[in-house]
């Protein structure tokens, strides 16, 4: 099993896909049900083994240290013994630049990735990806799920090297951002958790510009290779646009109940 010592959580996109709802709360904030999305970020930093968490946001994002603060001043509570710090992220460049910014802020070894607005429920899923990353064979192990062939323009999908292994795993050539259906090398796609070697920095640095004029964390990736895939237990909701939330929200509510219920009983 990996130890993380770092998650990074880039936190400081637009969110314009859930205006006018981030117009007056960050993204990160959204609740599901009862639970701000970025609550169920920290929850899987922390069941990783976080010993440092790096929000990667920037000024005008009110309310996140605020509600940091609130979890610290909490006894007993999750971020007891965790430490939380801030990197700016002064304009949304890509996420890659996003990564980029928790340089200097990362502890030495490899570092865990998590997309908050990309909430898997079930098995903690970053947690499940230390249990199979090989830091001798991999450089990149990226959490994966299978789409419908139709979703594929939507993702970076994985160019895979053989088929997947009875423990989830898929070593991969590379990553092909947003193929056309009929190009898609497969139907696996890559979604919002990572672990990145150190060697990722230097590769990061070098990183230019992509697709959307945006530094994309998939060129890093590309470039440095030793990719593989992991295909998580869990279940995915995009809750970066609304449709994704709405389910969520649903599915969580749901869960909830039906946990309450049977502790009742
Ligand atoms: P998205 O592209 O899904 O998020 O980035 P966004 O930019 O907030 O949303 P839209 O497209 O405007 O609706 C995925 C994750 O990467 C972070 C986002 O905050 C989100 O958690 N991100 C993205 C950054 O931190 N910086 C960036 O420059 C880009």
């Amino acid at each position: 099993m990996t130890q993380l010592d770092t998650v990074i959580l880039p936190i400081a996109g637009n969110g314009s896909r859930m205006r006018p709802a981030t117009d007056a709360i960050a993204k990160e904030l959204l609740p599901i049900y009862d639970t701000p999305l970025l609550q169920f970020a920290l929850e899987e930093a922390v069941d990783a083994g976080a010993r440092r968490i790096v929000l990667v946001t920037r000024d005008d994002k009110p309310g996140i240290p605020e509600y940091i603060d609130k979890l610290r001043a909490r006894p007993g509570g999750l971020l007891d013994g965790v430490e939380v710090v801030f990197a700016d992220q002064p304009e949304p460049l890509g996420l890659g630049h996003a990564v980029l910014c928790a340089r200097g802020d990362a502890l030495p070894g490899a570092v865990g990735v998590i997309l908050p607005d990309d909430l898997i429920l079930g098995a903690p899923a970053l947690a499940e990806m230390c249990g199979v990353y090989d830091p001798a064979s991999m450089s990149c192990l990226i959490a994966a799920q299978k789409v419908d062939p139709a979703e594929v323009g939507s993702y970076g999908i994985f160019d895979p090297e053989g088929a997947e292994s009875l423990s989830g795993l898929l070593p991969a050539r590379g990553l092909i951002e947003k193929p056309a259906p009929e190009d898609a090398p497969s139907h696996y796609a890559a979604v919002g958790r990572y672990i990145l070697s150190d060697a990722i920095w230097d590769v990061l640095e070098q990183t230019r510009p992509g697709a959307g004029d945006e530094i994309q964390l998939t060129d890093a990736i590309a470039a440095l290779g030793g990719i593989s895939g992991f295909r998580f237990s869990g279940c995915r909701f995009d809750c970066g646009n609304k449709e994704g939330w709405f389910a969520a929200t649903e599915r969580f509510r749901r869960t909830k109940f039906e946990a309450e219920a049977m502790a009742a009983e």
